[in-house]
């Protein structure tokens, strides 16, 4: 288990799955890519303006909560990649765990949105569907 991909979206339960992973990746030896994807809006209602300024904002809070992230593990002695993208979010982790051949995703249950009557949040749905590696979905 060389390379582990964790998904992050600021929420609770990926903080969990952030934790469940460094305690692998220090067993393993493995290195740590820490992803968060910043979501396209398709919001139709919203000029060009606003949203520009809603993904400028999201991106901001992100790369805030990617530092915190980088500085919580700078005292570990694994290897850390923190990696931020935009787009579909599913779509960007399917293949950033592709074309990092990593070994292991590991992703939290839910997310921000949080509708708790589904088992599963639509991207972490997504990823156990689609993924051709194991996928780890922490509760
Ligand atoms: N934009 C994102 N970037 C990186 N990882 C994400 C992103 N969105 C979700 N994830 C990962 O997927 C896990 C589950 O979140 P998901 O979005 O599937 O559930 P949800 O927000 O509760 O519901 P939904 O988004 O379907 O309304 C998160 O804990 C996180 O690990
Ligand atoms: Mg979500």
């Amino acid at each position: 288990m060389k390379r582990i991909l964790v998904t992050h979206d600021g929420s609770k339960a990926s903080d969990k799955a952030l934790k469940k992973a460094v305690e692998i990746a220090g067993k393993f030896e493995s290195s740590i890519t820490v992803l968060s994807v910043i979501p396209e809006l398709y919001l139709t209602e919203l000029s060009d303006m606003d949203r520009q300024r809603i993904t400028q904002l999201m991106t901001e809070e992100t790369q805030n909560a990617l530092e915190k992230i980088r500085a919580s593990l700078s005292g570990k002695s694994m290897d850390v990649k923190i990696i931020l993208r935009q787009g579909d979010p599913a779509e960007k982790i399917l293949e950033t765990a592709r074309k990092m051949k990593v070994d292991l995703i590991v992703t939290g249950s839910h997310g921000r949105h949080g509708a708790k009557k589904f088992l599963l949040g639509s991207i972490s749905s997504r990823i156990v569907d689609y993924s051709s590696c194991p996928v780890l979905v922490v509760k």
